[in-house]
């Protein structure tokens, strides 16, 4: 069976993090997200909306330098990577990053090429893209396609929830 491919679009940062937060509240165990998109895509501050959808009480902050992020005071374990400065898979093994995904925590990962064969099967791919108004006053937004690999019914409930995001 194809994968249903949702398209959103977000208008302002709030509804960036609003969508986070949605997806935060209903990813299940074990869910991976994996985030692509240019530089200032709003890959974190989905990230962020993402954690406080999982109630994570502490701040998230971006894993640019530190790469993997962990938080524990969710109603599941969040790790946030960002593989934006590694080179290669070789990199990825010598952190033991692949052990994060231990059907328990939720990881949502930013810059995830690098990481692509040691992904798990079931994961929602969310790809990112910047656009900008034509008038110099007209501000920007952003399109969202999410793709999901493997049955992941809780996306569809989350979704309902972010009709007023829907394109
Ligand atoms: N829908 C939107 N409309 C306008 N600005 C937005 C929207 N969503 C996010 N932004 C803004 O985009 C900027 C960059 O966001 P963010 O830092 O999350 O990007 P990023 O993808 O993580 O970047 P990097 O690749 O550098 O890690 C922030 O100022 C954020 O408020
Ligand atoms: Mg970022």
């Amino acid at each position: 069976m194809e994968a249903k491919i949702w398209q959103l679009c977000t208008y302002s940062p709030a509804e960036t993090f609003e969508l986070g937060c949605w997806l935060g509240k209903f990813a299940p165990p074990g869910s991976c997200l994996l985030l692509s998109g240019d530089l200032g895509a709003g890959k974190t501050l989905f990230a962020q909306g993402f954690a406080y959808g999982l109630e994570v009480e502490e701040p998230v902050t971006s894993p640019t330098f530190t790469v993997a992020n962990q938080y524990a005071s969710g109603r599941l374990p969040f790790v946030h990577m960002d593989l934006y400065r590694l080179q290669s898979e070789e990199e990825v093994w010598e952190r033991g990053l692949e052990e994060y995904f231990d059907g328990q925590a939720v990881a949502l990962l930013e810059w995830p090429e690098v990481m692509r064969p040691l992904l798990p099967a079931e994961r929602l791919e969310i790809s990112i893209t910047k656009h900008y108004a034509d008038e110099p006053e007209g501000g920007e937004w952003r399109s969202w396609q999410l793709t999901p690999i493997g049955e992941q019914p809780w996306l569809k409930e989350a979704l309902k929830h972010c009709e007023n995001l829907s394109s």
